[in-house]
Order: C-alpha cells, then structure tokens, then sequence
C-alpha cells in the first residue's frame, strides 16, 4: 500500500520518500510533509505546530493562530488571508474572485489513468502504481476541485493535476490554474535552472533561493528554448552523488510557469503549471477543466539519483511503451548536408553510402514539398516538389527501402507561408487577430490548431504520404513562436483560451497519427530543442535536442538536458566541420564521442567524406551499435561538469543495469601545458567485481575504478609530427567485467 489514510491525514509512501497532508480545521488542505520516507502514524503533532503571528489575518476570531499565510497548504487561493501566489483563481457569476474548497471525500484507485485530451503517465505495466483522489466543494460557486495524486512507488515520483467542475447554474471564469503547489518548511535550497536560446538550450544555472520570487517560464506558444519545464530544488551542499534534492517537471508543451516564492517566515512555496499570463477558461455550467500533468520527485542521494530515477519513470511510465525500450535507430539526415538543394540522385548517393557505413535509416529533410527553394514558402502544400523528385516521395521511399534502410520524412505541421496554396485557398486558418498585421517569423506563419478543421487537414495529408511512402519516422518540426494569438473559431470571451486550445489541436493531431500509425517513431523539434518536454515526450519518444551540432556546445547542451531527460530522448548528430552554427572544426571522433551520448545520427554530406573519414563512421556506429543498449537504456552518470570551474573537462559515464558493462567520456577543450595530474572517477560500478578498462592491460577492481579513479595521461608530449590541433578532444572507456 502506497497511499495510508487515517482520519484526515493522507500519508503517501513510495520506497524512500513520503509526502504526508491532511485536511485542516477550515477543511482546507495543509501540507505536512515531502522527504525522505518515514514512518507512518496516527498523528504529526510537530508538523500540525502553529504559533500566533502579528499583523497577518486569521481565519476566525476564536481561531487567532490560524493564519494562512504562515501555513504550509495543499493548494492554496487568493483572498482568505494567505498572500503568497496562489495555485488557482476563479472569478465567480457576481465578479467575486474568494474560492474557498472545503475537503468532501477521497477515493483510492489502482493504477494510474491516462488522462483524455492531454498527454499523461500511465501505469501499463502494473508496476504498483496507486491513485488518490479527493475531491473538495466551494459552497458559493458550486465548483468542485478534484485533486489528483499518482504514486509511483519504485521510481519515487508522485504525479499530480488538479480538475476544475463546474456543477452551479453560472458560469465562472478560470483565471489561473496550476498543476502541482508545494510549500516546504525552508527555503535553504538552490534552484536549478536550464536556460538558453536558440542553438544554446538548457545550460544549467544553479543560484540559492532569496526573498521573493522566483522563476522561470514561456510566454512563446511552446515550452521554448530559453527555459526549460524541468527544475530541480538542491539543498546547498548537495552535489551528484550525495544529498537532497527535488525535482518538478510538467507534461505539457505551451506556456508554462515554474515558480519559487520565499517568504518572510523563509518557507518556500513551489507552484507548476500553465502560464497563467495568456491564459484564462470560460467554465458554463457543467463544465471541467483538467490542468496538465506535473511530476515530481524527491532524494536524498544526489542529483545524478534525481535524474536517474524520473529518467526510469518517464521510460516507463510516459514514453510511448511500443518505443520506451526499442533501440532506436542510427539515422542520417540530409539538413546540413544539403540544405534545400538536392534532388532524387544526390539523395540515393548519400543513402547508399550511408548504408555501407552501417546507418540504419535515411532520414529526408525540409524542401520535399510545394515548390520549396529557401524558408520563404510552401508551408502547409505537403504535396512532393516534382521538380526535385519527380517521381514522387513514394517512389523515393522505396528505392531507400530496396537499399534495406528505414525512411523517415520531415514535416512542420503546425506552420503556413503565405506563398502557398494552402495560404491562398484558407487565409482564415492563419493566427491573426482582426485588423493586426501578423508578425513574421523564419519568414513563415502559424495554422490555428485549436480549429478542428486544420487538424483534419493536417491529419489528411500526413496520412496519405505515412501510407503512400510507408513512413518509418517523421520528424515533425515547429520554427517559430506564436504571435498575434486569435482563433477566428472561438467567440470573443474564450479568445483568452487560445493558447491552450492550441495545444490541445497539436495533442490531438500526435493522437490520431500515433494511434493510427502506431510502428513511426516520431522526432519532435522545434529549431532544435525549443519543444523538448514531457508533453511532446509522450508521443514523441525522441527530440531533436538543439540545432548546434558542434561537439563542444553540445556536451554543454546535452550535459544540461540530462538533468531532467534520460539519453534515449536526445537526437545527438555528427556533422561536418568547420560547424555550421560555430564555425569550430572538431575532430571527428570528438563530435562522435559526445554524439554517442544519445540517439547518434549522422547529419553531413558522406559522399563528401574522405576513406578515412568514412572508415571512421563506419567504426563509429559499429561501436554505437554495439553499446547501443548501454548509451540509450544504461543509467547515467554526471562525472565532470563543463559548467564548473573554467568549463574546460567535462565528463560522463554510462553503466548497464547489472553494472557489469560501462562506457564514459571524458572532453577536454583547450589542451593545456604541463597539465596537472588528471583523473577520472567512474561510478555505479559493482565494488567487488575485476574490470578490464579499453586500452589497458591492467585488470582493476570497480571500487578502485570509483574511489581511486582512472589516470587519464596528457596529450602531447611534443607537437612534432602532429598534424591536427590537440583541442577538443574526448576520450571514450569502455569497462567490462571479466570472470
Ligand atoms: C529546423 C530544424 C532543423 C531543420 C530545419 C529545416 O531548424 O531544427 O533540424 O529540420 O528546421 O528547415
């Protein structure tokens, strides 16, 4: 049993952590607890402790220390005396915007529901999953709130989402409404963040909390580039391998918001949920609102478990199960080997090379549609560009077929220019508002998704070319921000709900696809990794993590984005050199050696490549392929940050789950003269067992392997008779057991 009520106390375990709230003398809920697991009992009188505060409001007159400001609550309105941010606001039929939900009854399920409209965890694989339910009342308004709490057990994660019923005669206003609230006793923590830009995602800030607050958020349409939904709570001294930390992280793809407010008695208050700037639900009578889905999880073993463990529950537990644990396949995609110029033989040229260099799927790019040259049209017509290819995208698709290698298609479903002819035969599906000029972006526009009639369309089309090419893959991409937000489809007071609606329109087009073509195996992108986040995770099992595929960048971007996604969600390319987004020339097997750390795809022009540079891919993915289970399923380990320190060494380690097998990587950036004595400590490697480490004779025993660590000599000990630069370099160990 997972879920202990007694009385009105509800004591959630899961194998190390409990969260424990009950329901207040008000009928509210407070909480009481969220740590490391502990005992269970009738009562927490040291966590019920209330003193009287001056100069704040109490509930009633004969109840002077019950002030909600100065208590911990489940999740709190606005208005009744608590004056911190609060998880949800109503405007009810009279303009009133007081809710005060009172604690009607609970209900315990097995399992986990898969929410309808919304992507969402699921307990398919009866790993003990329990659901608590309760329901609360607001007498005035008649709305009810059902609070959900999914508890999943072995990975430490409770799910939750808040619902919104309207069961009065009136219709009310949402105004705001968040998925998850916590507030915990202290604010003695550092907030994580991962915060970047276009070709720079998810570079981790870590910062103490202070008075105020806090946080990070889209206002873009989409989770976006430059903040990320995942954030982590670490205690000061908690560092990868030892000490508490908590992590959040929201399964929904539009505007969000991620807060942390300090208070003046230092409690910390934790909100997630969608952006309540651009939001707002018109709730008529009889009507629910169900917010997204936000996890959240707790330990006390360091941030390299944290990661671990919501990695393995999202695996499990939110990945498409016909994708979590399949290998996924070695790719090479023609972008930043052709751009836009190619056509049928230049295509088959590089597949064919591809496919003696061991690559398992070809992967054709933007410009196979309409009469698409550059980025300035065709949006929306996707129909082939005979010019290019014609005889047509199916016929293409099988002689990549007849060379035994998967075929995979790009799209970008939710985008319009205006020279095409989708443009010109429904302007009205456009994102304009009336009588605004719309805002260019990537010299392209955005189809109203929330409008059903797109979603059919978009639906249509990709459905034919899935059946006609017999797709393997698509790669649906998304290359711009919304602007102008309006749907000729909603009346004027629901235009506030445009931006979810448009998310759900984008939902339901992954639905039909997925359910209807259940075998492609979806990429997400977003110029890059703009949308990377557990909404598009749960159709799409991997994303493209950043349009910069230079090898030192992208040990930074993807070294940040493991903190809250596990490897098996990142698209990790090879590309050519000097890089496209930098100008930097690594070598080869550097881009390799990071691009390993991930879903490795290759992403050049190889009929350009020299015999030995083609010699080299074809040993790359061989190597690849043959610690294919380790780099996409093993768990995952930060050695070395690239953030700390002068950012120079970064490294990181994969380990099977026997601990048997491991492989790790260790960059350096600049060589460095005389350098210092290097060393580098593997991890979650078995203490007792003998390993062989690649290119050692020496046989070591693990705990001398992670307590010791592994000599790692200089590069050079002249520069004569070297050819290449000595900068940017990786190294890569494999670690085997031996009997
Ligand atoms: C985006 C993607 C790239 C590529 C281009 C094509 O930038 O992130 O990978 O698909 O679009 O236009």
């Amino acid at each position: 049993m997972s879920i202990l009520v007694k009385e009105h106390q509800f004591h959630l375990q899961t194998d190390h952590t409990s969260y424990i709230f009950h329901v207040m003398e008000n009928g509210e809920l407070g909480q009481l607890y969220y740590g490391q697991r502990i005992h269970d009992q009738a009562a927490f009188p040291e966590l019920t402790v209330r003193e009287e505060h001056g100069a704040i409001p109490a509930w009633r007159l004969d109840h002077p220390d019950f002030q909600p400001e100065t208590l911990k609550q489940e999740f709190a309105s606005l208005g009744k005396g608590d004056y911190r941010d609060p998880a949800f606001q109503i405007t009810g039929p009279d303009g009133s915007r007081i809710s005060e939900f009172r604690y009607r009854d609970h209900q315990i399920l097995p399992g986990k529901q898969r929410l309808d409209d919304l992507p969402s965890t699921f307990d398919d694989s009866d790993d003990d999953a329990q659901t608590l339910i309760i329901t609360l009342v607001d007498a005035v308004t008649d709305l009810t709130l059902t609070l959900s709490y999914a508890v999943f057990p072995h990975q430490d994660v409770i799910v939750r989402s808040a619902k919104f019923t309207n069961r009065g005669q009136s219709t009310v206003m949402l105004d705001r409404a968040l998925s998850l609230q916590l507030d915990l006793p202290d604010a003695n923590y550092d907030l994580l963040q991962f915060s970047g830009s276009w070709a720079r995602e998810r570079h981790l800030l870590r910062q103490p909390l202070r008075s105020g607050i806090q946080s990070v958020g889209s206002l873009r349409g989409a989770s976006s580039h430059q903040q990320n939904p995942f954030i982590a709570l670490a205690r000061p001294d908690t560092n990868e391998d030892h000490g508490a930390a908590l992590g959040f992280n929201l399964v929904y793809s539009g505007n969000f918001l991620d807060q942390v407010e300090v208070d003046a008695f230092g409690t910390a208050r934790i909100l997630t949920g969608i952006n309540p700037t651009e939001f707002g639900w018109q709730l008529a009578a009889g009507q629910s609102f169900q917010t997204p889905e936000a996890v959240m999880s707790y330990t006390s073993a360091g941030l390299n478990q944290l990661s671990q463990q919501m990695g393995v529950f999202y695996q499990h537990h939110l990945v498409n199960p016909r994708f979590a644990q399949q290998p996924r396949p070695v790719l090479i995609n023609n972008w930043e080997g052709t751009y836009f110029d190619f056509d049928e033989d230049k295509l088959m040229a590089i597949a064919r090379e591809a496919k003696q260099l061991g690559i398992e799927m070809f992967v054709l790019d933007d410009g196979w549609f309409g009469h698409r040259d550059d980025d300035t049209t065709s949006l929306g017509d996707w129909d082939v560009y005979a010019a290019k290819l014609p005889n047509g995208i199916a016929h293409l698709a099988d002689r990549i077929h007849g060379l035994d290698l998967q075929f995979g298609l790009w799209f970008e479903p939710e985008m319009i220019s205006i020279d095409s002819d989708l443009y010109r035969a429904h302007p009205d599906w456009t994102v304009v508002a009336p009588q605004r000029e719309m805002t260019p972006g990537r010299n392209q526009f955005v189809l109203d998704m929330a409008n059903p009639a797109v979603v059919d369309y978009l639906y249509g089309k990709i459905s034919k070319l899935i059946q006609a090419a017999h797709l393997d893959y698509i790669k649906w991409d998304m290359n711009r921000n919304i602007t102008e937000s309006f749907s000729d489809t909603l009346p004027a007071e629901r235009q506030v709900e445009f931006a979810h609606r448009y998310m759900l329109g984008v939902y339901q087009l992954y639905a039909r696809l997925t359910t209807a073509y259940p075998h492609v195996l979806f990429e997400s992108c977003a110029s890059g990794g703009g949308r990377f986040d557990l909404g598009m995770m749960y159709y799409a099992p991997q994303a493209w993590t950043s349009d910069d595929t230079d090898a030192v960048e992208r040990l930074r971007i993807q070294y940040g984005t493991s903190y809250g996604y596990p490897l098996a969600m990142m698209g990790a390319h090879v590309s050519a050199v000097p890089n496209d987004q930098t100008g930097r020339i690594t070598p080869l097997d550097t881009r390799a050696a990071v691009a390993y750390f991930g879903d490795l795809g290759y992403e050049l022009d190889v009929t350009q490549c020299t015999a030995a540079e083609k010699a080299a891919i074809k040993a790359q993915v061989a190597f690849y392929q043959a610690h294919r289970e380790l780099f996409q399923q093993g768990t995952f380990y930060r050695l070395d940050n690239p953030f700390a320190g002068d950012g120079n060494v970064g490294s990181w380690q994969v380990v099977s789950g026997d601990g048997r097998h491991a492989v790790a990587a260790r960059y350096q950036i600049l060589n460095q003269p005389n350098p210092a004595y290097h060393r580098l400590y593997l991890r979650g490697l078995l203490a007792n067992q003998r390993y062989r480490v690649s290119g050692d004779d020496h046989v070591y025993f693990g705990d001398e392997l992670m307590n010791a660590g592994l000599f790692i000599p200089h590069l050079l000990a002249t520069t004569q008779g070297v050819e290449a630069s000595a900068d940017f370099s990786a190294r890569v160990f494999t670690i085997d057991a031996i009997d």
